[in-house]
């Protein structure tokens, strides 16, 4: 579920996503794509790329717009999903079903924060219709919840427990150490982490990213490229009733 981050992220998941889904017996896997296209956006190509290495859903966030090319795929593709609190008139949708490898349908929701990220709406203006509209189809729901603020992203958790299977949050490119299953029921993370270069600055190359800290100057990023991790989490649920039994985060080194 981590964010997948540029061609070093791309190329772990293109080589090892199928095996690992094989040796942690995961029936559907959910990536955040927004970082993919040299850091950030995504293209309808990468897009499919994600696809074909075993991911079942795409979920994106405040880069989802980078790319011109991808909102007509967000339009004709079921397989991704962007914020659902951005405009309404805008490309794409917020929530999709997509079968797990047993058939079982999942839900996959994708909401942003507001702290230092500019969504249209608050996601607490449409969050309970979305998992309404999410729980008439299915009870296996899973919410990506895109934001900067640990806050948010915990009191979305503790809002949603009991009604849905799994809150993971995306953005921050940092795994953190709080993966449990709440007493309603619904797993959460605060941050899945991030499945691209982990000797970076959240994925940026280092010394470009202090350079721009220090001096306030414009400068160019790149995706760095040492210390390459698959990063997420497993979360073991019930197809019948969608609660969560177990989460467990992944981190796993590349090649
Ligand atoms: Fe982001």
């Amino acid at each position: 579920m981590a964010d997948v981050v540029g061609r070093p992220g791309r190329d772990a998941l293109e080589d090892r996503l199928a095996g690992l889904r094989e040796e942690l017996e995961v029936d559907v896997c959910v990536v955040n794509g927004e970082n993919v296209a040299d850091g950030v956006g995504i293209t309808p190509k990468l897009a499919e790329r994600l696809l074909a290495a075993g991911a079942d859903a795409i979920t994106l966030g405040n880069h989802t717009w980078r790319r011109q090319e991808i909102r007509p795929y967000l339009e004709s593709s079921d397989r991704i999903v962007r914020p659902a609190n951005f405009a309404a008139t805008t490309p794409g949708k917020g929530l999709t079903v997509v079968p797990a490898a047993d058939g079982t349908p999942v839900a996959v929701v994708n909401v942003m924060g507001s702290l230092s990220l500019q969504p249209a709406t608050s996601m607490w203006e449409l969050v309970d219709d979305l998992v309404d509209e999410a729980r008439s189809a299915t009870p296996v729901v899973v919410v990506d919840v895109h934001a900067e603020a640990t806050s948010e992203k915990v009191a979305l958790a503790r809002w949603l427990d009991g009604r849905v299977t799994a809150v993971i949050g995306t953005h921050t490119h940092v795994q953190t150490s709080d993966a449990r299953v709440q007493p309603g029921g619904t797993a959460a993370i605060t941050d899945a982490g991030m499945t691209g270069p982990h000797d970076s600055v959240i994925g940026v190359k280092a010394e470009q990213a202090t350079q721009r800290m220090r001096t306030g100057m414009t400068v160019r990023f790149e995706v760095a490229d040492g210390g390459i991790r698959i990063e997420g989490v497993l979360v073991g649920f019930d197809g019948a009733t969608g609660r969560a039994s177990a989460i467990t985060p992944v981190r796993v080194p590349w090649p």
